[in-house]
C-alpha cells in the first residue's frame, strides 16, 4: 500500500510517500515560515499564496524522491482540518484534483490524529532521518503538543480512542511563541527558547504550574502572565509597563534565564500529566507528537521520569509534514476506513479528535 499524502494546514506545504504505514519514500517540505517571522506570527494570507506557489513543485519533488510515478500510487491522503482555512483550501483542492485525474482513492486526514502517525515510521533509505527501531503497540497514550493543540489520548487501537483531556486556553506551543516575544526571541519561539536555555538557569525564576480540577486538563495562560510579571519584575517596571518594550531591558543571561525557568515549568506540566495517565492506564506504549515533540527538554524529562522505554520520531517528523499524513493514509486504506468523495470533500478548519 503506497500513499501518497498532502499537508497544507498551516505554513507548511508538504508531500510525503509511504509505504505499507511505516517505510518513508519520501518527504518534502517548503515553508513560508522566514516571511512570517519578520510579523512574529503566521499570517493566514501570506501563507494561503505561498501554498499555491510551492503546491507543484513540492508535489514533483516528492514523486522525484520516492523514484515514482503516479502509476505506482495507490491511495492520496489529504488534512482537511484542523487549521487555516486558506491554507487547507490548496491542500483539498489539489488532493481532490489529482484523485479525480489520477483515478485514486481519497482519504480525508485529521491533522492532529496525523502527528501521532509519524511515530508509525519505522524505516527508510533516505538519508537524515533518525527513526524509532520499533512501531508503537497499543494500547497507546499519545502526548500531543503543537502550536495549536494540547491534548493527551489513549488509543485502543487504530481508529479507537478517547481523549483523555486537552487544553482549556492556550496550547504549549502558542506559549513557548508568546514568551519568546516577551523576550525578545526570534518566532517560532519553541527553537528559540530551546537555543537559549542551554545558557540559562531553570531555577532562576520561580514559575506556578497550573492547578486544575480535571488531572488531564491543561492550562498554559496563567504560565504566560506569571512569566510576563516576572520580566516586569526584574526589569523593576510596573506591570502596565509594555510588554513589546520589555525585551530590550533584558541582558542575555536574563533572557537565558526566563527561557530556561520557563520551558521548564511548561514542560514538567505536561510531563506530570503523561505519567499520571501511563499509571492510570498502563499503556504498552507512550509516544510524543506535535512540533513540541522536538524539545530536547521534552524528550530528556520524560525518558528520565517514564517507568518504560521511549522511542522518538525525527525532529523533521514532529512539526507538520506529509509524511504522517500519507502513514495514517496507509492505515486507513490497509483498514478499510471510509474515502472521501473528490467531488465534494470540504474544509473543516475547526475539526477536533
Ligand atoms: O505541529 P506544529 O509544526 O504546527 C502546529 O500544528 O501547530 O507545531 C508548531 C509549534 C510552534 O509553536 C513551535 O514553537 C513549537 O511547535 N516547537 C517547539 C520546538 N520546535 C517547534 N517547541 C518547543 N521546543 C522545540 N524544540
Ligand atoms: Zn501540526
Amino acid at each position: 500500500m503506497l500513499v501518497l499524502g498532502i499537508e497544507t494546514s498551516c505554513d507548511e506545504t508538504s508531500v510525503g510517500i509511504v509505504r505499507d504505514g511505516k517505510e518513508l519514500l519520501a518527504c518534502v517540505t517548503a515553508s513560508s515560515m522566514e516571511i512570517h517571522a519578520k510579523y512574529g506570527g503566521v499570517v493566514p494570507e501570506i501563507a494561503a499564496r505561498e501554498h499555491i506557489q510551492a503546491m507543484t513543485p513540492t508535489l514533483e519533488a516528492a514523486l522525484e524522491q520516492a523514484g515514482i510515478d503516479w502509476d505506482s500510487v495507490d491511495a492520496i491522503a489529504v488534512t482537511y482540518g484542523a487549521g487555516l482555512g486558506g491554507s487547507l483550501l490548496i491542500g483539498v483542492l489539489t488532493a481532490r484534483t489529482l484523485a479525480i485525474i489520477k483515478n485514486k482513492p481519497l482519504y480525508p486526514i485529521n491533522h492532529v490524529e496525523g502527528h501521532v502517525y509519524a511515530n508509525f515510521i519505522t524505516a527508510t533509505s533516505l538519508p537524515g532521518y533518525s527513526l524509532p527501531k520499533q512501531q508503537p503497540s497499543f494500547p497507546l497514550l499519545a502526548l500531543i503538543v503543537s502550536g495549536g493543540h494540547t491534548q493527551l489520548a489513549l488509543f485502543a487501537n487504530h481508529f479507537d480512542y478517547k481523549l483523555l483531556g486537552q487544553t482549556h486556553d492556550d496550547a504549549i506551543g502558542e506559549a513557548f511563541d508568546k514568551v519568546a516575544k516577551i523576550i525578545g526571541l526570534p518566532y517560532p519561539g519553541g527553537p528559540s527558547i530551546d537555543k537559549a536555555s542551554v545558557h540559562g538557569n531553570p531555577l532562576a525564576i520561580k514559575l506556578p504550574k497550573a492547578q486544575m480540577k480535571d488531572p488531564y486538563a491543561f492550562s498554559f495562560s496563567g504560565l504566560k502572565t506569571a512569566v510576563l510579571r516576572a520580566t516586569q519584575d526584574l526589569v523593576g517596571v510596573g506591570h502596565d509597563f509594555p510588554s513589546f518594550q520589555l525585551a530590550e531591558r533584558l541582558s542575555e543571561g536574563q533572557k537565558a534565564d526566563i527561557a530556561a525557568s520557563f520551558q521548564k515549568t511548561a514542560i514538567e506540566t505536561v510531563v506530570d500529566k503523561t505519567l499520571k495517565a501511563y499509571e492510570e492506564f498502563s499503556p504498552k506504549s507512550v509516544v510524543i507528537a506535535g512540533g513540541v515533540a522536538a524539545s530536547k527538554e521534552l524528550r530528556q524529562q520524560l525518558s528520565n521520569r517514564l517507568p518504560l522505554p521511549i522511542e522518538y520520531t525525527d525532529i523533521k517528523l514532529c512539526t507538520d509534514n506529509g509524511a504522517m499524513i500519507a502513514t495514517l493514509g496507509c492505515y486507513k486504506a490497509m483498514n478499510n476506513q471510509p474515502t472521501a468523495d473528490p467531488y465534494s470533500l470540504e474544509i473543516k478548519p475547526n475539526l477536533s479528535m
